[in-house]
């Protein structure tokens, strides 16, 4: 009887298996797509079902708190067994094969997995951190970047990144600014857009095309404090205009999945908030793809308070429509008897499992599951010439040229005497920055290999003092050299001889990422002493900064003739900030985030409200929204960079100065190039909204345009003004745009108050 069992049920698998062999893969909205996930979904034990939704790390990395002894026999077990549905974390094409091997030839029905991996700037080769890509204000050349990480890390076995991470923030003390678009939303949706699409392609069943994930659903880069993980509060004006549009626009882009997020917002954990989850995403937007929880999210809403035990989170989170675990185990552990106890409706499982489905489908991993894993293929892609070629180019757009007094740079090429200082200078290691998936540790091009590559100088470098100590990664803490100053005499000696003196200071790449937030945003350990020492006997210094958020560098701001803003760059990066050094590349980036001139401004942002007591200039009674110790400004505004040449703006147009709501019209500025190079400025619209039913920021961009014009050449520059670019959400969540009086900015940055007057009747 036993044996008769058996053989009928390896007659179905054989059947069902043979049956998917054939099923090409189906685009959206076939309607043969949903035929086969529900034929397939009838198959299906309550337990299968189950098992789809969860989500395993795997065995070789760890992204979060790291699992138990044990874990793996337990994993591999479920694995057997068909008890899951994803892994993420597993490293390289061959792991994947072996994985896939289980869940395609050992379980019932052979479901095939979902891999995914942060695959957030790259895979093998890094791109610039997104911050620092946001930096560029380019999208095509984002989109490339997000392509060529698909294409490598596609070849390695993955397809499924949980990136773009489009969470607008405030506030640099949070380590993952880094691993964002910085603090607006119209640049960070733009973005996000261009990001979605590098990654799945126009054909998700190709080969070198993966599917992306919009994160943090929502609220995550708004933490108190800047504290990781910590307390969200904000009210629905900011969640709708601020936070959710970057979501919107990757949906728009028809981004495959969502990632909830660790944080609660306004009390409800966003892992079992279904105002988020049901209303919002899977209602108000349609949205038709997957819900991932973040790493264990689903068991923290026990230490939040929300959940008893882990069975109660399970209930929570997937009645809030979150559709898979990702590392809690909770719902393989309790959704079967969930079911069976009525608190959870098998409805709702069938859901969750067809959106999984579906994708595997879009993938075309049921016609081969093992698509994604050929090492030839893998071989052959990954550092492939089209990869570098496309990350030097992002990091060279990425660099911003904060202050150039004197023109002391470009550098000449030869016949220079330089110093070059700092730890970060030679460097291999930390330009790759945080999130850096597979790379091998120690890859990068430095500032040193850079700079001695692509120019004929005379280069003596100097560490000066250590300033990160051991090693790091990506689990532990960075220890910070404060006391040992050997190598500080060394570093003075170079600089007395030099002509110019480049000094590479800034952060060390775990410096900033998740889990770390910082509350001195100063240059860490020695830096800044360094620095101010270094000065005293050569003031000809240009400070190129490393780093993954805006920092505090005030006194660099006043001292300092040059400044150059290079971030953590990826693998290409001493290329890059070379190129930018000797002049190969006129720089072009500008600022995504502002930088605060001391930690105490933060949260500081451009487009804030006015306050009823605004910063008048002349102001003297102390009856006004200030602070005794600083001014209100920021050291360097949204959207600032400079150029090797010199841009001016001209005759600034409306069309007409009155528009009906439904209408638009054209705003123009004449740009010149009025310096002696070729060059690239970003031309900036903003918009202020004087009188509303809430109030308005004081300025919000609204469109962007990147113009290269050679030296004294001009240009005007257009754009259409039409609702897209008047309207908002009220805070009951619907668009509007209201009649009345507006004023609409150009300029080169957000502080530019070039601007003119439109009436809407
Ligand atoms: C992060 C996510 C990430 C996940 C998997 C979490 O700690 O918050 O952004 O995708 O780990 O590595």
């Amino acid at each position: 009887m036993k044996y008769l069992s058996t053989i009928i049920i390896s007659c179905i698998i054989l059947l069902i298996s043979l049956g998917f062999q054939n099923i090409k893969p189906v685009a959206k909205g076939d309607p043969a797509l949903d035929a086969r996930v529900d034929s397939l979904l009838s198959l299906m034990t309550l337990e299968e079902k189950v098992g789809q939704m969860n989500q395993y790390n795997g065995f070789w990395e760890v992204t979060g708190p790291a699992p138990k002894d044990g874990d793996a026999a337990r994993k591999y077990e479920h694995l057997r067994k068909g008890l899951v549905g994803s892994m993420l974390n597993v490293t390289g094409s061959e792991n994947v094969r072996a994985v896939q091997r289980i869940a395609v030839e050992e379980t019932r029905l052979g479901i095939p997995l979902v891999i995914g991996y942060d695959v957030i700037h790259g895979f093998k080769t890094l791109s610039p951190i997104p911050l620092a890509e946001a930096a560029s204000w380019d999208l095509a050349a984002i989109r490339k970047s997000a392509e060529v990480a698909a294409k490598e890390s596609s070849a390695a076995g993955v397809n499924w990144t949980f990136a773009p991470m489009v969470d607008i923030s405030r506030d640099a003390r949070w380590g993952r600014v880094m691993e964002g678009a910085g603090e607006d939303t119209y640049l960070g949706s733009k973005i996000a857009y261009e990001r979605v699409k590098g990654f799945q392609g126009e054909d998700l069943s190709q080969p070198h095309t993966i599917l992306a994930t919009a994160k943090h659903f929502a609220g995550y880069g708004f933490s108190e404090s800047g504290r990781d993980y910590n307390t969200v509060d904000v009210g629905t004006s900011t969640l709708y205009n601020d936070i959710f549009p970057p979501f919107q626009a990757a949906l728009e882009a028809d981004v495959k999945t969502f990632m909830n997020s660790f944080n609660i917002l306004n009390g409800i954990p966003a892992t079992g908030n279904s105002f988020l989850q049901r209303d919002i995403l899977k209602g108000k937007w349609a949205f038709e793809g997957l819900m991932v929880s973040d790493w264990g999210s689903i068991r923290e809403m026990i230490p939040h308070g929300f959940a008893r035990d882990g069975k109660h989170a399970a209930e929570l989170a997937v009645n809030a429509g979150s559709d898979m675990d990702m590392e809690s185990a909770l719902y393989v552990e309790h959704l079967v008897s969930l079911v069976k106890e009525g608190k959870v409706k098998e409805s709702d499982i069938d859901d969750a499992v067809k959106r999984i489905l579906k994708l595997k489908f879009e993938l075309g991993l049921f016609e081969d599951p093992y698509k994604y894993c050929n090492s030839d293929r893998e071989k052959e892609i990954t550092g492939s010439k089209e990869i570098r070629d496309a990350v030097l180019d992002m990091a060279q757009k990425s660099i911003v040229l904060l202050k150039n007094e004197g023109g002391l740079l470009p550098l000449k090429k030869s016949g220079a005497n330089i110093a070059l200082i700092g730890q970060l200078a030679a460097d291999k290691d930390s330009p790759l920055g945080s999130w850096r998936a597979l790379v091998e540790a120690n890859s990068a091009v430095s500032v040193l290999e850079g700079l001695i590559s692509s120019g004929q100088n005379k280069i003596q470098y100097e560490r000066g003092p250590l300033v990160f100590d051991g090693t790091q990664n990506f689990a532990f803490e960075v220890k910070v050299n404060e006391e040992d100053r050997t190598g500080f005499q060394e570093a003075i000696q170079a600089a007395k001889q030099a002509e110019v003196v480049v000094m590479v200071l800034g952060e060390n790449g775990f410096q900033s990422g998740e889990g770390r937030s910082r509350t001195d945003l100063g240059l860490p350990g020695l830096q800044q002493e360094l620095l101010e020492e270094v000065y005293k006997v050569n003031p000809n210094i240009v400070l190129v900064l490393m780093n993954g958020r805006p920092l505090v560098i005030d006194w660099a701001a006043e001292h300092i003739p040059s400044i150059v803003e290079a971030w953590h760059l990826g693998s290409e990066s001493g290329n890059a900030i070379a190129k930018v050094l000797y002049g190969d590349y006129n720089p072009s980036g500008k600022l995504p985030m502002t930088f605060p001139r001391n930690v105490g401004q933060i949260p500081i942002y451009y487009n804030h409200k006015n306050t009823g007591r605004p910063d008048y200039p002349g102001q003297d009674l102390v009856f006004w929204s200030h602070y005794m110790d600083s001014p209100n400004t920021p050291l360097y505004p949204f959207g600032y960079g400079l150029s090797y040449t010199s841009f001016e703006y001209s005759d600034l147009k409306l069309s007409a100065s009155q528009m009906n709501k439904g209408g638009n019209m054209e705003l123009s500025v004449v740009l010149k190039n009025t310096g002696a190079v070729k060059g690239k400025e970003t031309v900036q619209l903003y918009v202020h909204d004087l009188v509303a039913s809430t109030s308005r920021p004081i300025k919000e961009l609204k469109g962007f345009q990147q113009i290269e014009l050679a030296p004294g050449e001009s240009k005007e520059v257009k754009f259409i003004i039409d609702e897209k670019s008047l309207g908002f959400y009220t805070p009951e969540g619907n668009w509007i745009v209201e009649s009345g009086e507006f004023k609409l900015f150009l300029g080169g940055d957000s502080a530019s108050e070039m601007n003119v007057d439109l009436v809407i009747d």
